[in-house]
């Protein structure tokens, strides 16, 4: 199997693009994720799949959580940041502390603060699960980023039942 060949054929799946931030009291980082799938309303799970190799992997296992951010059309320069091994500059993104004090990203679409409950073997990937604890949707008027054949897009069309 070429990994090129299945990574173009997934990519005719349409998905909405977000950012996985995390991190202690003083610090935080994030990296982007299209990989992200809602599990199970009860209880209410979530999972993404997050590269071997991430940087993300030790401040996950410090913080114990993670917070899902959604992304609108406006923030695909955020997406590339966080997307970049220097996230430097994505750290000067508006966030605040959930409860649990996880950094969520104040401008997303809408965001998922969860605990970390599992950690699966994904191949070159992790698959990590999570319990939603608070949610929010601040950026309830905006239209979504999606990433379909390799771009991020912005979604603008009509539902396609009306
Ligand atoms: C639209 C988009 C979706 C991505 N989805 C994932 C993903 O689901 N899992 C992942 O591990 N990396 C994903 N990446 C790549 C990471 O964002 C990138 O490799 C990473 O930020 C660099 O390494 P790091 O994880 O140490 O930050 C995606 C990148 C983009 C632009």
């Amino acid at each position: 199997m070429d990994g090129r060949v299945l990574r173009t054929v997934c990519g005719n799946f349409a998905t909405g693009v977000t950012v996985i931030t995390t991190g202690g009291p003083d610090d935080f980082t994030g990296t982007t994720v299209n990989s992200f799938t809602s599990v199970s309303l009860d209880p209410p799970l979530v999972l993404f799949c997050l590269h071997q190799r991430s940087r993300l992997h030790p401040v996950l296992r410090e913080s114990g959580g993670f917070v899902v951010n959604f992304l609108t059309g406006r923030q695909e320069p955020l997406a590339r940041a966080f997307a970049g091994r220097d996230a430097g500059e994505a750290r000067n993104v508006p966030h605040h502390r959930s409860p649990e004090g996880l950094p969520v990203l104040s401008e997303a679409l809408a965001f998922l603060v969860c605990r970390l409950i599992g950690n699966y073997d994904g191949g070159d990937h992790a698959i990590l699960l999570g319990e939603v604890l608070d949610l929010g949707v601040p950026g309830h008027d905006e239209n979504p980023l999606i990433f379909y054949r390799g771009s991020m897009r912005v979604l603008e069309d009509e539902p396609a039942n009306t």
